[in-house]
């Protein structure tokens, strides 16, 4: 069952306590998050986590025979992963016990079983050595020490193991993409208050309200975007070597969020399937055009960033 909604006063404390920021905000949104991003267990999803993964860390050794996601949601990353080939046995962690229940029964429904445990990626439960791959989709910008986790993630992979972490919001791409986002909600939800508009293109107030309270509380768990190099430069502190950054989505993401913020804001039972398809096959396309653009625009300005390290294979670690 869907956890309810914060309240304002939940809210309220979870400013101070991130931890229960965390917590609080992706229990809440672990029964509707697959609907919410559009995450499917199918080819289109397969195929998304298997490009992102390849394109930072390449196909070699493939299949993993372990590996251990963090931050794992309701298993978007590895379960896809999984179905790709790119890894053989999976584990996934997180701080939100509503997202590992959630793992879990995709995992089941797709017709295996994965381990899953409640943690914080700093403070894994398993031994050192224990996997020869960690991975983590859109989570470390959730993490307050980043390094930590690095260091931890190093730690739990074996000599030669490798970490693979994709998806993460970039600085200044993410500043476009927020302020084309806050501009679409303005415009739309002052539209479809309109009286020819708001019957039928309109959400309900309530609706909007709990979408404001939850924008409020996704504030608060947010807690980093990152420059590439920088990035690259905390994994090599953290220990690991053959560090690696690839960024992506740049016009695809100036189309991507203001399409989802006009999903939040309008009534969806008036965007249908041809939306959808519009919105899917309009992203596909201009991702492919800013893979031939990141020939001439400098990486910063992408909107993803992912990044590969491989823990050392023949010292010992400090
Ligand atoms: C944006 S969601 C991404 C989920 C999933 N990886 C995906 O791509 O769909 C971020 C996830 O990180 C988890 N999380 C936040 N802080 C964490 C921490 N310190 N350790 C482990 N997981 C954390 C949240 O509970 C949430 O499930």
């Amino acid at each position: 069952m869907a956890e309810p909604i914060p309240t304002a006063a939940d809210v309220e404390r979870a400013w101070h306590d991130n931890t229960l920021a965390q917590v609080l905000y992706h229990d809440w949104e672990a029964d509707t998050y697959d609907q919410k991003w559009s995450i499917s267990f199918d080819e289109r999803c397969i195929t998304y986590a298997r490009d992102r993964f390849e394109a930072v860390a390449g196909s070699a050794g493939w299949p993993y025979e372990t590996a251990l996601e963090i931050g794992a949601g309701t298993g978007f990353f590895s379960l896809n992963l999984k179905q790709a080939g790119v890894v053989d046995e999976v584990h996934v962690t997180d701080i939100s016990p509503g997202m590992v229940r959630a793992a879990r029964r995709n995992a089941h429904m797709l017709g295996f079983e994965i381990g899953g445990q409640v943690a914080p990626a700093e403070r894994l439960p398993f031994g050192d050595a224990s996997f020869d791959l960690v991975v983590g989709h859109a989570v470390i910008h959730h993490i307050p020490d980043v390094e930590l986790a690095f260091r931890e993630m190093l730690r739990v992979l074996r000599p030669g193991g490798r970490i693979v972490i994709c998806g993460e919001p970039t600085r200044i791409g993410d500043r476009i993409a927020r302020t084309l986002s806050r501009a679409t909600w303005w415009t739309a939800t002052r539209l479809t208050r309109l009286p020819p508009l708001a019957q039928s293109w309109g959400r309900p107030a309530e609706e909007l309200d709990e979408s404001s309270r939850a924008a409020a509380l996704e504030a608060v768990v947010d807690l980093h975007t990152f420059d590439p190099a920088t990035l690259a430069a905390t994994v090599r502190r953290a220990g690991a070597e053959d560090v690696r950054t690839v960024t992506e989505e740049l016009t695809a993401a100036w189309f991507g969020w203001p399409v989802r913020t006009l999903e939040y804001a309008l009534n969806p039972d008036r965007l249908g399937w041809r939306w959808a398809m519009f919105a899917y096959r309009g992203w596909l396309g201009l991702s492919a055009l800013d893979r031939q653009l990141s020939r001439v625009v400098p990486e910063e300005l992408y909107y993803n960033v992912s990044v590969t390290g491989r823990r050392p294979a023949d010292v010992e670690r400090m």
